[in-house]
């Protein structure tokens, strides 16, 4: 008895710990090579893209993105821009990948 709610407690602040993981750049870059990389130019190896879309880079070097813009921006998406349905996480991955590209 004591056991199963030692092992229960134990898998909860597992689930719990999982889902306030701190921004992760490496699966922001993921994100951003899937999802927006046809588009922009997310990473400074990247050569090809659409034309008059701002890198990422360029993006990042205003340095006015915070995860309040990127999502209020990624909600209300702009018209050539589809509609991508992420997460709150995946947005806070995107957006320290974005920042970690401005230094
Ligand atoms: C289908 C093409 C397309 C895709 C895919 C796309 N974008 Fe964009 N994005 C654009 C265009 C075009 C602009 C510039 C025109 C505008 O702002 O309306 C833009 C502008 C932006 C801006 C700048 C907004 C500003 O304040 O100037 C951000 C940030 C951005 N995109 C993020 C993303 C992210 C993050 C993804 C992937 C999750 C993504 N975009 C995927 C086409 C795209």
């Amino acid at each position: 008895m004591r056991i199963r709610t030692l092992i229960i407690t134990f898998a909860m602040a597992l689930v719990a710990a999982a889902g306030a993981r701190a921004a992760d750049p490496a699966e922001g870059q993921a994100i951003a090579q899937r999802w927006c990389a046809s588009c922009h130019l997310v990473s400074p190896e990247q050569e090809r893209a659409m034309d008059g879309v701002p890198s990422f880079q360029a993006i990042a070097a205003r340095g006015d993105l915070t995860g309040e813009t990127l999502e209020a921006f990624l909600t209300d998406p702009h018209p050539v821009m589809p509609d991508m349905a992420l997460t709150r996480e995946e947005i806070a991955d995107l957006t320290a990948y974005i920042d970690g590209l401005a230094e």
